[in-house]
């Protein structure tokens, strides 16, 4: 498991980290090929030569992006000795018998470095990694598109990519999340972006948080999962049958969270038909009665789509009484589609306006 306990400032750690920044990598789309566990399509042979060229950024690429071992000894005769130690400290490289494995994936876009763990499931830990998707690089690029934020919160921050986006900005970022190893790679990649001194990254519960402060900016990519709370008894994912306890909590806090001329970025996805997502209707009384103005964006639909993490059968069914759950709740409410969306909020005129992501 990460953990920031190992950084240090030093100067030698530093220059070792940036260098580490400039490492040649794919995109961070290229992970969405890795979530349906295609062959990544940045595996061309025109990046495993450019790779090559250079011994520390070859042993390091075989490392953080092909998830190859590398003897230490090899490791050490290339790549600057305190950035092998800071990762060592750090936890995203193990040692066993003289070779290293990297447990993290390094994955680099939009001007970030960021590490991530290799899967968002499939691990015995029981929480939510430290993980990123497409739909965390969406809503960084909305974030990244704010100009002029002083301080930003990240509620759910993982590897803290969306606070990342504002701090690159130069804006003040306190990163909040339940799980400590995504607030220890939040930490370190605050660090290796160069941003660690704008950067706060603290363990809290987003649905019991109390905090005196205000921000420019609020963004949240939460939990989403379409599953009865406490269904696959993680530490965090599931969000209620129709995907939507966190989005609604988040939203009701939202408010008392901003300062005056702030905004609040939340993402989630909602079960809909043809016409567009169920939730429009609830979701203006909502704005209304908080009295902000929302703006929603909606993605294209996808057909329902069974939630990622849960137990499926060959046929991609999910299998047993949960499977039976989710299907019977969809049926019920008439699901065909299932929308993907971003709403913005901000203090004003109180309503609700509703676009199309192009
Ligand atoms: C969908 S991930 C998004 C991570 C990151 N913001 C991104 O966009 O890539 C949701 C995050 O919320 C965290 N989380 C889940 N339940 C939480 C809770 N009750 N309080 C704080 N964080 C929570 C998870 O650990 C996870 O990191």
């Amino acid at each position: 498991m990460i953990s920031a306990d190992g950084i240090s400032p030093s100067d030698e750690t530093s220059s070792a980290l940036r260098r580490l920044r400039a490492l040649p990598q794919h995109d961070l789309l290229t992970l969405a090929g890795d979530w349906f566990g295609e062959l990544a399509p940045w595996r061309s042979a025109e990046t495993l030569g450019a790779i090559a060229g250079l011994p520390a950024e070859r042993v390091l690429a075989s490392l953080l992006v092909f998830g190859e071992q590398v003897t230490e000894t090899e490791a050490r005769e290339d790549v600057p000795g305190p950035l092998i130690d800071l990762l060592l400290d750090t936890g995203v490289l193990t040692e066993s018998a003289g070779k290293l494995t990297a447990e993290y994936c390094l994955v680099r876009g939009d001007g970030l470095a960021l590490f991530a763990a290799w899967r968002a499931a499939g691990r015995d830990v029981g929480s939510y990694a430290p993980w990123i998707g497409t739909d965390s690089i969406t809503l960084a690029r909305l974030v990244g598109a704010r100009r002029g934020v002083g301080s930003c919160l990240d509620l759910g921050c993982g590897t803290g990519v969306l606070g990342l986006a504002a701090a690159r900005n130069g804006a003040n970022v306190r990163s909040v999340d339940v799980n400590p190893e995504c607030t220890a790679a939040t930490t370190l990649n605050a660090h290796v972006n160069g941003v660690a001194d704008r950067v706060t990254a603290t363990a809290g519960d987003i649905l019991s948080l109390s905090l005196d402060e205000r921000f420019d900016l609020v963004v949240s990519n939460p939990p989403c999962l379409p599953l009865r709370r406490g269904a696959l008894g993680w530490l965090a994912g599931e969000a209620g049958l129709d995907g939507l306890d966190f989005f609604w909590e988040l939203l009701s806090r939202a408010p008392g969270l901003l300062t005056d001329d702030g905004e609040a970025l939340l993402q989630a996805a909602a079960y809909g038909d043809e016409r567009g997502p169920f939730f429009i209707s609830r979701l203006e009384e909502e704005v209304r009665r908080l009295g902000v103005l929302g703006r929603l964006l909606v993605r294209p639909a996808t057909p329902p789509r069974w939630p990622a993490f849960a137990p499926r059968d060959e046929n991609q069914q999910l299998t047993g009484p949960l499977g039976d759950e989710v299907r019977e709740y969809v049926a019920r409410v008439g699901a065909t589609h299932y929308y993907g969306f971003v709403l913005s909020l901000r203090p004003g005129d109180p309503g609700l306006a509703v676009g199309r992501f192009r």
